[in-house]
């Protein structure tokens, strides 16, 4: 297992380039499976939730090459239309092959993903959208096994207790391309992932008006063909290189941070007193002028405040004077990294969704664990504010969502480097 040892206390100055998104990346890889033409997926960052995915589709029978950031996938011939519980349950997103199988074989068996750490994590709504398109679906021995002799489009409201859901809106919507007649999916998810997929089953052929809206249309097509396709920069991954920045009153440009994906965090970033400003392609983070303020914060759905953003910009709060309050909406249980900061010398208390940070002058290096991907994230903010040394253990977290973090750090001058624990 690696490690990352950082060396605190680094003011971050310089230019990097963010990868493409995972959550794009994902779904789209699924969204192959929907033809037996090739696909060309391009920007596709190396990371392990990738490679997961990858294997996935290999285990159903699909042929994929991905080398240089570029993913070739050809479905023809597809031997097994069961997702196994070793692979869907390392990685939540591998239920979204569930949909495509669907829509394409009107068959398939996916394991159910199970909860993670951050929180119960149901798909009620996944199997609510497909029993309204028409599927049969029953639970045995851990699976869904659905089938369908024909899937027909419906009105379908996915709208949940935390709101909307963004592998639910994938799920239905890749199933609903390949469905008679029209599907109108209410309270969709907005995320500009979804957008992406969306954008990308458009041009593979199929039928879709309004992703980005809460209102989603779909005009079932009988096939789609192959095409390419560039996925989008990764707005948590930019968001997170911006707070790096913030955390050590550097002066960086982030390539590829789209301030159009990212209003929900700027908008608090600028509240607190950070500078940002539009540069040419990404976002340039200024040395700020005085301290900055605290600010509340409450995750949302998009195009609120994020949750994939709650433990980086608690980082930043824990080290800026004065109270802040930060409340989780979507995962009310996501707070893995508090007991973590407080050990570098945050002051945080948990009370239910809300997590009070009282802010302190700094932060000491320490020896820290990674419990989720952004936990870890938040992990490596800390330390590079931090006096001293932080190791963070359990990076395969990070590996997960964060392609070469320790290398895009470095190359803004941060002392941050791998070691074999
Ligand atoms: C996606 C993102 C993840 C992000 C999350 C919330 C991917 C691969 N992952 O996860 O990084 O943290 O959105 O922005 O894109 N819910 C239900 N029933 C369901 C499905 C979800 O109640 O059937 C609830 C969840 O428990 C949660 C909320 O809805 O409280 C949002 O979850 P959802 O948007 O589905 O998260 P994911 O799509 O799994």
């Amino acid at each position: 297992m690696d490690k990352l040892v950082i060396e605190g206390g680094v003011s971050l100055k310089g230019a990097v380039s963010v990868s493409g998104a995972k959550n794009a990346v994902l779904p789209l890889l699924a969204a192959c499976l929907l033809t037996n033409e090739r696909c060309r997926i391009k920007n596709v960052p190396n990371l392990r939730d990738v490679n997961t995915m990858v294997k996935i589709l290999r285990s159903l029978g699909a042929c994929l090459e991905f080398s240089n950031g570029e993913v070739m996938v050809e479905a023809a011939k597809l031997r097994n239309l069961a997702a196994d519980y070793k692979l869907v349950s390392t990685m939540r997103a591998s239920f979204c092959v569930l949909g495509p199988l669907l829509g394409r074989f009107r068959k398939a068996k996916v394991s159910l993903p199970g909860g993670c750490i951050i929180g119960v994590r149901p798909v009620d709504l996944h199997l609510k959208g497909l029993r309204a398109l028409g599927a049969k679906i029953d639970i045995q021995g851990g699976y869904v096994v659905t089938e369908a002799r024909e899937l027909r489009g419906a009105g379908i409201y996915l709208g949940g207790v935390f709101g909307s859901s963004v592998l639910a809106t994938d799920n239905v919507m890749m199933a609903a391309v390949l469905a008679k007649g029209k599907t109108v999916i209410e309270s969709a998810a907005c995320e500009p992932e979804v957008v992406d997929l969306a954008n990308f089953l458009n041009k593979m052929g199929a039928k879709i008006r309004g992703q980005g809206t809460p209102s989603i249309e779909i005009e079932g097509v009988r096939h789609l063909h192959g095409t390419d396709y560039q996925i989008i920069p990764d707005r948590i991954e930019a968001g997170t290189l911006l707070l790096a920045c913030a955390i050590t009153k550097g002066d960086c440009f982030i390539k590829g941070a789209f301030k159009e994906h990212l209003s929900a965090v700027l908008d608090k970033l600028w509240e607190s007193g950070v500078r940002i400003e539009d540069a040419d392609g990404g976002l340039r983070v200024a040395r700020p002028r005085k301290n900055l303020k605290p600010v509340n914060i409450t995750t949302l759905p998009y195009p609120g405040f994020p949750t994939d953003m709650q433990a980086q910009v608690m980082a930043l709060m824990s080290v800026t004077p004065g109270i802040s309050v930060i409340t989780e909406k979507i995962y009310p249980d996501r707070f893995m990294h508090v007991a973590e900061l407080n050990r570098m010398g945050a002051r945080i208390m948990r009370e239910g969704p809300h997590a009070i940070v009282q802010g302190v002058r700094g932060l000491s290096g320490a020896p820290v664990m990674a419990s989720d991907l952004r936990a870890s994230a938040a992990l490596v903010l800390a330390g590079l504010a931090a006096k001293g040394r932080t190791e963070v253990s359990r990076i395969y977290h990070l590996d997960r969502g964060y392609e070469n973090l320790e290398l895009k750090l470095q190359k803004l001058g941060a002392r941050i480097w791998r070691e074999k624990e």
